[in-house]
């Protein structure tokens, strides 16, 4: 059997590590988004994320993807354009490839050298499959290769990435979606629920540390990509669960008050002041039903698992 395989290069991060940094720390409240986390050592932190115990989704997930994929396939069809979003390690959708049978697949993803990687091992396990491999930044857009083929799509967004958007982005990234998978598309989306504070607050500390690291190398970043004199030994992880806006909320905490050079830029960070890095939405099924419908995006089928700890929603256009 043929093996094919194609690199698509977008050229993301069309602002760069150095000017998002300096935008980010000149806010009152300083704030850098969840996308600049994903370098190669980034994408491998999270993958160790996901196999910490106190981090529920993936195991969750996938139980829901691998326990549903025949009834998944039945309501999909088969021989459709399967896109992948920010696929990093490409796991998920490896529960789903024999029964939906893709006229070929597209993993998307701004960790270029990490979504070679990714590509290159779904072929050798999937030798039947044509991958066309996009790097890309998916918040500005999500581009089709002209030589993928000419089928119907759907749209694969597992994970609970969808929670990193503000409700608001998060309507508009679904939009975004609507129309590139538009007439006929699906899409296959998983997303994290609201639950107890205590679970969500052990999922984000786990005891090993990984989400800490994970938070952590984006100083690492910070000081040898955007050449700032910063410390990571002078910060420290924070997450927690906010009620009020249903989120958990990541912070690097500074120890000490310190001042950060960066370009010929200043920024003094008090003792205890924080950088913002993520935030992680949590939807009931109703809240994020009533979100996609708002996006043009109608319920096919939703999944729990029986603690509904996670939701599998299949949505059509
Ligand atoms: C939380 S991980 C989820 C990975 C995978 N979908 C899963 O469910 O295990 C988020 C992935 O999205 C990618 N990503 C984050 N922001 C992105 C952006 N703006 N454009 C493209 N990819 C992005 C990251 O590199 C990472 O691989």
């Amino acid at each position: 059997m043929s093996k094919t395989i194609t690199f698509h290069d977008y050229q993301p991060q069309i602002q760069s590590l150095k000017s998002a940094v300096i935008a980010g720390l000149s806010k009152a409240d300083k704030a850098i988004p969840p996308k600049y986390f994903y370098d190669q050592r980034g994408s491998e932190l999270f993958s160790e994320i996901c196999e910490q115990p106190e981090y529920y989704p993936p195991t969750v997930e996938r139980a829901i993807l691998r326990n549903n994929s025949e009834e998944i396939s039945e309501l999909t069809g088969t021989d459709r354009l399967v896109l992948e979003p920010g696929a990093g390690s490409a796991t998920k959708i490896r529960l789903l490839l024999e029964p939906l049978q893709p006229s070929a697949y597209l993993p998307m993803d701004i960790s270029c050298e990490y979504l070679r990687y990714s590509a290159a091992e779904i072929v050798d396990d999937f030798p039947w499959l044509p991958v066309h491999a996009v790097c890309v930044d998916f918040t500005h857009s999500i581009p089709l290769p002209e030589a993928a083929p000419k089928r119907h799509k759907l749209a694969f967004f597992p994970g609970s990435s969808i929670g990193n958007f503000t409700p608001k982005e998060a309507c508009h990234f679904l939009d975004m979606v609507r129309e590139t998978i538009k007439p006929g598309g699906m899409l296959l989306i998983g997303v994290d629920t609201k639950k107890s504070t205590d679970i969500l607050n052990a999922a984000y500390n786990d005891a090993a540390g990984m989400t800490a690291a994970f938070n952590l190398n984006l100083l690492h970043r910070i000081r040898d990509e955007a050449e700032a004199d910063c410390d990571p030994e002078n910060f420290e992880h924070q997450a927690f669960y906010n009620q009020e806006r249903g989120r958990i909320e990541m912070h690097l905490i500074s120890r000490c008050r310190q001042t950060l050079h960066l370009n010929g830029n200043e920024f003094l960070l008090e003792k205890g002041e924080s950088i913002h890095t993520e935030n992680s939405y949590k939807y009931s099924p109703e809240e994020f039903i009533a979100l996609a419908s708002q996006a043009g995006l109608h319920l096919v089928k939703h999944w729990l698992d029986e603690e509904a700890l996670f939701a599998v929603y299949l949505l059509k256009s």
